[in-house]
């Protein structure tokens, strides 16, 4: 059960952060691959915009893409090493600042935004931090906000027996969209994805405030096929890298 001092031990020092996450979006080919193949498609009628919002930024490895996309960008992580990390390599951008917290308060950011995004961290979140920052990140969404977060279905899982990617084993989809309408806000979609395994482990949960000009029944997805668009992604993406040289 990955709670947050498994969080703390995990991401604020003893990890080898060498390759800025870039480990991660292997299957895809790298990160750029990655955004552009998987997740700008999935957000790019949110994109650019005025104010975005990062959850358990990292090493940055969405945090380049969101600052570019925006006039005013905060990353919130609980590692202070990350916040480090992050704070040098955009020392350039006057627009983006990172604040370290303790990995269940928004406290320090007091004003809304436009988007409010968290990728491939909060699938090791429990429920007990998401029931923290739910209320706290529909406060901060604007009227006509969304927030884009990435989070474990584990526990609607029917085989429990192996958990090989530390997936929050108390967080399912519907718990999280419980969280969402107890606290004044609205689905819009739910898209549940296998990662690494066949049964749907995590979820993207898209949400706005309850008075949101977004379309009212909620969508859900079914996407058994995450991890094969990864390897199509990859596939086609790749060849095109000499463009950058
Ligand atoms: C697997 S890394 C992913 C980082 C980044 N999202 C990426 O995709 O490269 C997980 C990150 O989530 C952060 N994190 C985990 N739980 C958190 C929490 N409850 N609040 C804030 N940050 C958290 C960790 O400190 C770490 O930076």
């Amino acid at each position: 059960m990955p709670d947050l001092q498994w969080n703390i031990a995990s991401w604020d020092g003893s990890y080898d952060w060498s390759t800025g996450g870039e480990e991660w979006s292997e299957v895809w080919g790298g990160s750029e691959a990655q955004w552009f193949g998987s997740l700008y498609p999935r957000l790019h009628r949110r994109l650019p915009t005025g104010s975005i919002l990062e959850i358990a930024p990292g090493y940055g490895r969405w945090s380049k893409f969101l600052i570019g996309a925006c006039r005013s960008y905060v990353g919130v992580d609980l590692s202070a090493e990350c916040i480090r990390a992050c704070e040098s390599s955009f020392l350039g951008s006057a627009h983006a600042r990172f604040v370290k917290n303790d990995g269940l308060s928004l406290h320090a950011v007091q004003r809304r935004f436009d988007l409010i995004f968290s990728f491939d961290s909060l699938v090791h979140a429990e429920l007990n931090v998401l029931e923290s920052y739910m209320p706290q990140m529909l406060e901060r969404l604007e009227e006509s906000g969304v927030a884009f977060i990435h989070h474990s279905n584990f526990h609607a899982n029917t085989d429990h027996r192996s958990n090989p990617h530390c997936r929050a084993t108390s967080v399912s989809a519907e718990k999280v969209a419980e969280l969402v309408a107890v606290h004044g806000g609205r689905v819009l979609i739910q898209e549940l994805l296998n990662w690494g395994r066949s049964d749907p482990c995590d979820c993207i949960t898209v949400f706005a405030r309850s008075g949101s000009p977004c379309p009212a029944s909620p969508l859900v997805l079914n996407n058994h096929s995450f991890m094969a668009e990864a390897e199509i992604i990859k596939n086609y993406q790749s060849p095109y890298a000499v463009l950058s040289s």
